[in-house]
């Protein structure tokens, strides 16, 4: 029998749990900028860009609001613009396609490969057309896509590859970090995510010079100097309080991501063979931004949990070709089978760097009480 008591909640994330382990180094931190009053890409941020390079195996990295402005801006210094075609998954959170439509580009949405639940090489191959601009894979959860299939296909036609690795930091497909697989890949550092601000933050990262200069542009109002704009670009530049949090947070990541793994693999060991758990593929390291399992009793599952204080989440419930903003795009419901049947299937077990064996053990032994329960 497992020590934890009946009253504990567990939450999806715990990041209560994690400032306790970094709060004296996060307050100096704070103290520090607040001292300088250097608020605005100071130190901080120029420090976080290059770190953040150096620890994705990139040649720059941008730092910006969002992990949707990474996405729009990576897609606007691509040279994407009004009429050209990009290629993305439906299964993914509506940000990525929400970016395509921000720069007035068509969308075209595929199907996930069954096993991965990730960009499929074979439908993006039957979906590109001449006015493909662009393909967007999503490492989805923390597992990477298989990308020298896309790079291959990408390559042979002149077509950029943006990864959006907003839930990959630190995820490896062939030994080499997520972010240099492409032109360029968009992270996001929201609170939840394996490296999370306590606030918005995103990054871009790129190997290739002019893509950089660009988007330190269009990340500042286009200004090349104090009040010359070369081009129209946006406000979204990454805070200097959150650049600041980020840098203590940095050196964590890698033990963070490991102690992610090690629960994965205590869930695999103990959930019952009646749901499916998130595989990998060899030469993939998976981060399990989140823990995602599948079942056909999924909305019992979930109740029962509920009522057992264990919190779950359902990523995602409404693919996005069916959401109502994609309306004008044209799909229907039966469009992507394998998108559709997992978003009726999936449930995301609480997953965060700081989880206990004994919750580990209560949350598998009640997905296995209701599974069972459930026939
Ligand atoms: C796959 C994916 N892409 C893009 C985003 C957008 O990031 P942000 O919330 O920082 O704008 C997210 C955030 O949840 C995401 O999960």
């Amino acid at each position: 029998m497992t020590v934890t008591t009946k009253t504990q909640e567990i939450p999806l994330v715990d990041l209560k749990a994690q400032y306790a382990t970094i709060k004296d180094e996060v307050r100096k931190a704070l103290d520090d900028v607040l001292e300088s009053m250097q608020l605005t890409i100071g130190p901080n941020v120029r420090a976080f860009d290059q770190e953040w390079a150096a620890y994705c195996g990139t040649k720059h990295s941008v730092g910006v609001g969002s992990g949707t402005d990474a996405l729009q801006l990576a897609i606007r210094a691509c040279g994407v613009s009004s009429g050209d075609e990009v290629i993305t998954v439906s299964h993914t959170f509506f940000a990525t396609v929400e970016a395509i439509l921000y720069a007035s580009a068509r969308p075209i949405l595929v199907d996930v490969d069954e096993k991965s639940m990730l960009m499929d090489a074979s439908a993006v191959a039957a979906a590109i057309t001449p006015r493909t601009k662009a393909i967007i894979p999503v490492h989805l959860y923390g597992r990477t896509a298989d990308m020298k299939p896309l790079r291959q296909l990408a390559q042979d036609r002149g077509i950029a590859i943006i990864e959006d690795a907003a839930q990959a930091h630190g995820a490896r497909y062939n030994g080499q970090r997520v972010g240099g697989f492409g032109h360029a890949a968009a992270f996001s550092f929201y609170p939840s995510k394996n490296l999370g601000a306590y606030g918005d933050g995103g990054m871009i990262v790129t190997n290739d010079d002019r893509t950089a200069e660009k988007l330190r542009l269009l990340r500042n109002y286009g200004q090349r100097a104090k009040y010359d704009h070369s081009i129209a670009g946006t406000n979204s530049r990454l805070d200097t309080v959150q650049a600041a949090i980020l840098r203590v947070k940095l050196p964590h990541l890698d033990e963070w991501n490991a102690a992610r793994r090690r629960h994965a693999d205590s869930y695999g060991e103990r959930l019952p063979a009646r749901v499916d758990t998130p595989s990998s593929a060899a030469g993939v390291e998976h981060v399990y931004h989140l823990y995602v399992i599948e079942t056909d009793h999924r909305d019992a599952v979930q109740q029962q949990l509920r009522a057992k204080e264990i919190a779950t989440g359902i990523h995602y419930p409404v693919p996005v070709h069916l959401q109502q903003a994609c309306a004008n795009l044209g799909y229907r419901a039966g469009d992507f089978p394998v998108t559709e049947r997992a978003a009726q299937r999936m449930l995301s077990l609480p997953m965060y760097p700081e989880l206990t064996t004994a919750q580990i053990e209560y949350v598998s032994d009640a997905v296995t009480e209701a599974v069972k329960r459930a026939g």
